[in-house]
């Protein structure tokens, strides 16, 4: 993993392609969440000062090479200028006379959006000759989008081997927390995976089991472990044709010495819904009519223990369906039990994925872990021990 980062580098009057990601979440035409624009922030910030011309690109949805109105990226360009407090110019095509024409109107240190990439569909095809239309608006690349570094599409890849390319300062953060929780980590690690499917997480496990101490499986998932095993889960979320997957990946763990945590009790209940009445329940004990939908506090207690004895956690997925009372019990005590190691310098902790991410903010400790990650596929890709395409274009 090598990449240059923006130490050092001069781009003094310079026209620098900034790769963001500025897919951000929308609702009814609204942004409902910054958190993407502002950690962008300082890559923006840094750039201007030293005298750059900052042309910002991104993808947003999923138009497929087609303009789409309601995909444009001109409401990101406004928030992106009023997280920073600066002028933000906004060019209505990503490459060709409208990008061109805005550029050229730059002065030194001013910052500019241009339209959605994926409006043309040389962007997900990295079409080299997409490619070199956006390399011919700048003189330096920089990527700071590592949540779309698993795409190898035009303004993530190609354009990365036609000018100098440079990780920007949140590309470098979210390598250098991942690499210290997994690629060259204080031991023990742990762990942590949840979720509903094995399916999608098939390979993440794979990879897992050779590299950490300590495999927590938790989620819908963690059923489907269960059944393979021939334990009973009634009604429960599972996935029957992965039952030889499970036990597989649960030989993979043997041989390489890896524990694997599965739930020794569940809260279960009949009805999926909002406080209904619930039980708690060893597994193996679960009736025929009713669902696992948390852990059990025998098994969440379980986890803080050992969680006590670790020097590095690795997250993604929740251990429940912890959007709907009370079955957020179990992840929130992990959260709290994470997040207070970390603080106490004990622990250093790394979690991504949008909904261990709402899970952390849910349970008030976003601030508290080492690192969050921004990204959800490129973070599961990157788990899975997967070269990602973005970050590789920058070595
Ligand atoms: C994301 O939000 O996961 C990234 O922006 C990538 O988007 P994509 O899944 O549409 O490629
Ligand atoms: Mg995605």
């Amino acid at each position: 993993m090598t990449f240059k980062t923006l130490d050092g580098l001069d781009v003094a009057g310079k026209r620098v392609l900034l790769r963001a990601d500025l897919n951000v979440p929308v609702r009814d035409g609204h942004i409902t969440d910054l958190t993407r624009i502002e950690r962008l922030c300082p890559t923006i910030r840094e750039l201007s000062e030293k005298g750059a011309k900052v042309v910002v690109c991104s993808h947003f949805d999923r138009p497929k090479g087609k303009r789409v109105p309601e995909m444009s990226l001109a409401p990101m360009a406004v928030a992106l200028g009023k997280v920073l407090d600066r002028r933000v110019a906004f060019a209505d095509d990503c490459i060709g006379a409208p990008a061109e024409a805005t550029i050229a109107a730059m002065a030194n240190g001013d910052i500019a959006v241009l339209e959605n990439t994926r409006f043309h569909a040389g962007e997900e095809a990295n079409d080299p000759a997409f490619a070199a239309q956006l390399a011919a608006l700048c003189d330096i690349f920089v990527n700071d989008a590592f949540s779309a570094a698993h795409r190898a599409h035009a303004s993530t890849e190609g354009v990365a081997h036609l000018r100098p390319a440079y990780a920007g300062r949140l590309m470098q953060a979210e390598l250098e927390a991942l690499g210290a929780a997994l690629l060259h980590p204080d031991r023990p690690v742990m762990a942590v995976v949840g979720g509903a499917k094995v399916s999608t997480k098939i390979d993440l496990l794979g990879n897992l089991v050779g590299r950490v101490q300590v495999l927590v499986i938790g989620g819908a998932m963690a059923n489907t472990f269960l059944a393979a095993q021939g334990v009973g889960v009634g009604r429960s979320l599972q996935e029957a044709e992965m039952h030889a997957t499970a036990l597989a990946i649960l030989a993979k763990a043997r041989a390489a010495g890896c524990e694997v945590m599965l739930p020794v009790d569940a809260v279960i209940a009949t009805e999926f819904k909002p406080n209904p009445p619930i039980q708690t329940v060893a597994v193996g004990a679960v009736p025929g009519d009713a669902m696992i939908l948390d852990i059990g506090p025998a098994s969440a207690a379980a986890l803080v223990a050992k969680v006590a004895t670790m020097k590095t956690l690795v997250w993604n997925g929740p251990l429940g369906a912890f959007e709907t009372p009370p079955f957020d019990a179990a992840t929130m005590a992990l959260a709290h039990a994470v997040a207070d190691a970390t603080q106490a310098g004990r622990l250093r902790s790394v979690a991504g994925g949008g909904d261990t991410v709402a899970a952390l903010r849910q349970a008030g400790v976003m601030e508290k872990m080492s690192y969050v990650s921004s990204a959800g596929g490129a973070f599961l890709e990157w788990m899975e021990g997967k070269v990602l395409p973005g970050v590789a274009a920058l070595g």
